[in-house]
């Protein structure tokens, strides 16, 4: 491989990780506005508060490996990629039965984190970045462990979401 082709590779990479740093802000955002709301589900709010505290350390990992490249943390942009501004958006509806229609967002969000995280692992390997892998492989496997929780408590929420609803009992959060 040339030089220049190099150079375009780290480039890619380099992005990959910039977008991701976005998504995870975009994530602890997106948990934030929920936690505070789910006084029923307390469960998943715990869930959801572990998982604000590991995006907040995903999102200093992908700073410590931007650091690598010179690129300067405070020039970095956070730029959003429409898909999860969109999926934002959904979470942050209110409807009445929010705790499911946030429990469908927070399902697709985790899903798009795991394909980043899959995808910068080969750029990572392809840009020769052989140190990043196992801070990558981390937050990959947190997100993985997320996502199959929320799939988990699928089937309870809508139950209980459903149930609380029947009885004229606040349930949508
Ligand atoms: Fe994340």
């Amino acid at each position: 491989m040339s030089a220049s082709q190099s150079d375009k590779i780290q480039q890619i990479y380099i992005s990959g990780l910039r977008n991701q740093h976005a998504v995870e802000n975009q994530a602890i955002e997106l948990l934030e506005r929920q936690v505070g709301r789910l006084e029923n589900y307390p469960e998943m709010a715990d869930r959801m508060r572990r998982h604000i505290e590991e995006s907040r350390e995903q999102a200093r990992r992908i700073e410590e490996l931007l650091s690598h490249f010179d690129t300067s943390h405070s020039s970095m942009k956070d730029t959003m990629m429409s898909l999860v501004g969109n999926m934002a958006a959904i979470g942050h509806a209110a409807a009445q039965d929010e705790v499911v229609k946030n429990t469908f967002a927070n399902f697709a969000f985790e899903h798009f984190e795991i394909a980043s995280y899959t995808s910068l692992l080969t750029l990572a390997d392809m840009a020769n970045h052989t140190a990043a892998r196992s801070a990558l492989e981390t937050s990959l496997r947190e997100e993985k462990d997320m996502a199959v929780w929320i799939a988990n408590h699928i089937e309870d929420t809508t139950r209980r979401y459903a149930e609380r609803a029947a009885q004229g009992m606040q349930a949508g959060v």
